[in-house]
């Protein structure tokens, strides 16, 4: 069903925004609620809710989608010229990316009233959807989601923090929460606050730094998606996000390329991980509609952690090394291959935000100006 623009329902239209230049820096995290087109058109309030899906994790922050809006909804594209060959050669985690964008649109939704029915379909056809979010007004408000409705606020907050976390254990209230979770989904979720599993784990993640960073074409795959600090380009990765000063930034794609870093960064996310005061393994089997379960599975992992005040990064390496992901099973007793390997913890330091591209830029069709 379309969604009607419903006159009188929000605040009276107010002066029209003045148009500013886009900085894919601070822009995107301006989206302000109040801002929501009560009176606008189906199309207007779908391109809103847009706005905070852009706000999603993705893989090396590809952003690799598309959306198009269409009578009743809004379709979800891949798009397949932003993934990476060599880190991600199945496509695995562009399509947990998706799932991730997905979720927050559904979360976006609701705020605004509306109820979200996703179908996923996949063809393998690259022109067409592999998502459809059919939106229709709710009946009331009182009908909608109160779980969900509460990690909308949490959805400009959340980033990637890669700093040190403090040694804080992670309240059981939200351990307990989190696991939870994975009810009667495709995809789930183990959590391990046992220091010996953890250092276990971290030795993985050690070996395959050394594996990965030790392989010019994984180097080079990955450099394509490092930013120095000051860039105005809206992907990619920043040399603040991963605590590097903009002088040293500068040189990130360079070094990224060149040099093997690895037993640098292994001894680095060793540590990390080893301390990690809860380390959170997402599930799930190899199969594109078990990805975009992930994918929804681990942004609202995601938003619940951060309502809560915690922080999370992650360490992938070793679900990205076939032998490595084996032993991660095995190690976490999983009876699902892991898809996603975090930790979560308090920190002090706010992790730096990373660019995003415009609403207007992942419009396939029905922009709206
Ligand atoms: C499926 C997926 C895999 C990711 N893998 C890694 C990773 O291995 N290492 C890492 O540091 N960040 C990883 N990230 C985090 C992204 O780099 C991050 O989401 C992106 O740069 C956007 O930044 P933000 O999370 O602060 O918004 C991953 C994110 C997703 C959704």
């Amino acid at each position: 069903m379309l969604v009607h623009a419903t006159p009188g329902l929000g605040p009276p239209e107010g002066k029209p925004m003045r148009q500013r230049e886009y900085d894919p820096m601070t822009t995107p995290y301006g989206v302000n609620e109040n801002d929501f087109p009560w009176t606008g058109s189906s199309d207007e309030q779908a391109a809103f809710l847009l706005r905070y899906a852009i706000l999603a994790p993705s893989t090396h922050n590809t952003q690799p989608w598309k959306f198009a809006l269409v009578p009743g909804g809004i379709e979800v594209y891949a798009d397949y010229s932003r993934r990476m060959p060599v880190v991600d050669p199945g496509n695995r985690e562009l399509l947990m990316s998706i799932g991730a964008a997905v979720f927050t649109l559904r979360v976006a939704a609701e705020r605004f009233g509306m109820e979200s029915r996703v179908t996923y379909s996949y063809s393998g056809d690259s022109e067409r959807p592999l998502a459809v979010a059919a939106l229709s007004r709710r009946a009331s408000q009182s009908e909608g989601d109160e779980g969900i409705a509460s990690l909308f606020g949490p959805i400009v907050r959340r980033h990637t923090n890669r700093y040190p976390f403090l040694y804080s254990r992670v309240p059981e209230t939200i351990l307990r929460r989190i696991r939870g979770l994975d009810v009667g989904r495709r995809a789930s979720l183990a959590v391990s606050t046992d220091g010996s599993v953890n250092s276990q784990v971290s030795e993985l993640v050690a070996a395959a730094d050394r594996m990965q960073l030790g392989d010019p074409s994984f180097r080079s795959d990955l450099a394509e998606w490092i930013r120095p600090n000051w860039t105005q380009r809206p992907d990619g990765i920043t040399g603040a996000a991963l605590g590097v000063n903009s002088v040293a930034s500068a040189l990130g794609p360079w070094t990224t390329r060149v040099l093997d870093t690895g037993s640098l960064r292994a001894a680095k996310d060793r540590n990390l991980c080893a301390q990690a005061p809860g380390l959170v393994v997402l599930q799930a089997q190899d199969s594109v509609p078990d990805w975009l379960a992930c994918g929804e599975l681990l942004q609202h992992l995601l938003l619940i952690v951060t309502r809560e005040g915690l922080h999370h990064s992650y360490f992938n390496m070793p679900v990205q090394v076939p032998d490595l992901r084996v032993r991660l099973r095995g190690l976490c007793g999983l009876s699902d291959w892991p898809q996603i390997l975090l930790r979560i913890g308090f920190s002090l330091t706010e992790p730096a935000r990373t660019p995003r591209r415009s609403v207007e830029e992942v419009l396939l069709t029905g922009a709206v100006t």
